[in-house]
């Protein structure tokens, strides 16, 4: 999906760990991860030192990034931004700091995983367990509120960002998935019936 990244200055959001942008790094690209949480920097870091990379890592909020606009080639985000911040704004801001034709790439879960998830604990099923307006700002009884508009909300907000939307991959485990105990909503078998994860791809006009 991202292609060559070589020589391109790409900024992550919400990056945690910063995997995708040591990975980014690796491929020659020049990123710079934020994140809003001091103790998933300090995991970045010390990742950096462990894997004997250097990027510059952020403390910041999506929402509201202070970073100069137009200065990077691609935006990504990996479980990050998507969810948890207010879409209108991270969006905006991911616009505001990409240069003419710069491309933004981000994960999330897929609209059929909020339908279908339990409130409290457990994998996904197959029923419908609420209404897909109810998802768009959700609060989980355990805490922590989560955003996950539907497709059309998705390409309403992008586009009033000024993004032009390339594809919506949906995106299913393969056959001879596993299910993970680190992958807590959803099961292979689930997976793979149906997509559990979202991937958009949108760029600005050049
Ligand atoms: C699932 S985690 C990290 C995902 C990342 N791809 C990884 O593998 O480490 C989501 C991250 O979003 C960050 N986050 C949540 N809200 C944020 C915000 N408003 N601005 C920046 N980061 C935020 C959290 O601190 C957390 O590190």
């Amino acid at each position: 999906m991202l292609g060559d990244v070589a020589g391109l200055d790409v900024l992550e959001l919400a990056g945690g760990t910063a995997y995708l942008s040591a990975w980014l790094d690796r491929a020659g690209a020049r990123p710079v991860s934020l994140d809003l949480s001091r103790h998933q920097l300090e995991t970045a870091r010390r990742c950096q030192a462990s894997f004997e990379t250097a990027f510059p890592l952020l403390e910041a909020d999506a929402e509201e990034i202070p970073l100069r606009a137009a200065s990077f080639d691609l935006v990504v985000s990996e479980y990050g931004a998507a969810p948890w911040c207010d879409p209108r704004r991270w969006l905006a801001e991911a616009a505001r700091l990409l240069r003419p034709g710069g491309r933004l790439i981000f994960l999330t879960h897929s609209v059929l995983v909020g339908l279908c998830v339990p409130e409290d604990e457990g994998f996904a099923g197959d029923r419908l367990l609420r209404s897909p307006r109810d998802l768009a700002c959700i609060s989980w009884p355990g805490g922590g509120v989560e955003h996950h508009p539907g497709h059309g909300d998705w390409i309403r907000e992008l586009r009033k960002a000024g993004f032009e939307i390339d594809a919506l991959h949906e995106i299913y485990a393969p056959p001879d998935a596993q299910t993970s105990e680190y992958y807590e909503i959803v099961s292979a078998d689930w997976a793979s019936r149906w997509p559990a994860e979202d991937l958009w791809v949108a760029h600005l006009p050049g």
